[in-house]
């Protein structure tokens, strides 16, 4: 079963509760939160104290994903501050830094997952996969919503799903950028278990229909 991992980057920050509570009502599983630093990407988003707000909040499954220089130095306080799934990116560090950041990550004893830029090859992931529970493909250049979905990425996808299959079984694959429920059937086609979707979600009318069509891509 495909889960749906709305990023509250197309949220609106004045009623984030209300968003949130619009995430579980809809049907989805998973609450998808942005950190940018200005530096890894060209844009700044939330951190810390948002996390530890959304926390106390809900109890939904929080997915964050670091789009910020050496996650290793800042990962342990949004464990912390009531992460899940830890997602940083390969393109972030060093192989040290990225080592540090696993082991960080589960002696917290949190999921945690690798992303890849477009440019990056899935191979990059290989030396990291039998230490991961997900890897998040993007689908677009990481740093702003609301862009257009890169088909070219999907034989990633497959290519991962294949080496999931040889190797980890249990490896789950996200997917990142420009999703809605065309371009997340391509993707879970390819062999994805987790859509993000952001100015989609928050875009819809009826956030449940939205919920509804993209659970749907599974058929
Ligand atoms: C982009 C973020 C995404 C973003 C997706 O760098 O990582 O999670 O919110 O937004 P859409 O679904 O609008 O592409
Ligand atoms: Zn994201």
């Amino acid at each position: 079963m495909v889960k749906v991992a709305p990023s509250i980057l197309s949220a609106d920050f004045t009623k984030l509760g209300e968003d949130i509570t619009s995430i579980r009502e809809s049907g989805c599983e998973w609450v998808h939160f942005d950190v940018m630093d200005g530096l890894f990407v060209p844009n700044i988003t939330v951190g810390v104290p948002v996390l530890k707000s959304v926390r106390k909040f809900t109890d939904m499954f929080l997915d964050v994903h670091l789009m910020i220089k050496n996650p290793q130095n800042l990962v342990s306080a949004f464990c912390d501050a009531g992460a899940d799934m830890l997602t940083a990116h390969i393109e972030a560090a060093d192989a040290d830094g990225l080592n540090s950041f696993i082991e960080t990550v589960k002696n917290k004893g949190k999921l945690c997952a690798l992303s890849v830029k477009p440019a990056t090859s899935y191979e990059a992931l290989v030396p990291y996969l039998e230490n991961l529970d997900m890897i998040l493909v993007m689908t677009v250049n990481p740093g702003f919503g609301g862009q257009s979905f890169m088909p070219d990425q999907l034989e990633k996808i497959s290519r991962l799903a294949e080496l999931r299959k040889k190797y980890k079984p249990e490896l789950l694959l996200e997917v990142d950028g420009g999703i809605n429920p065309e371009t997340g059937r391509m993707c879970v086609q390819a062999g994805c278990d987790v859509l993000v979707a952001g100015s989609y979600f928050f875009g819809s009318e009826d956030r449940k229909l939205a919920s509804e069509l993209l659970h749907k891509t599974v058929e």
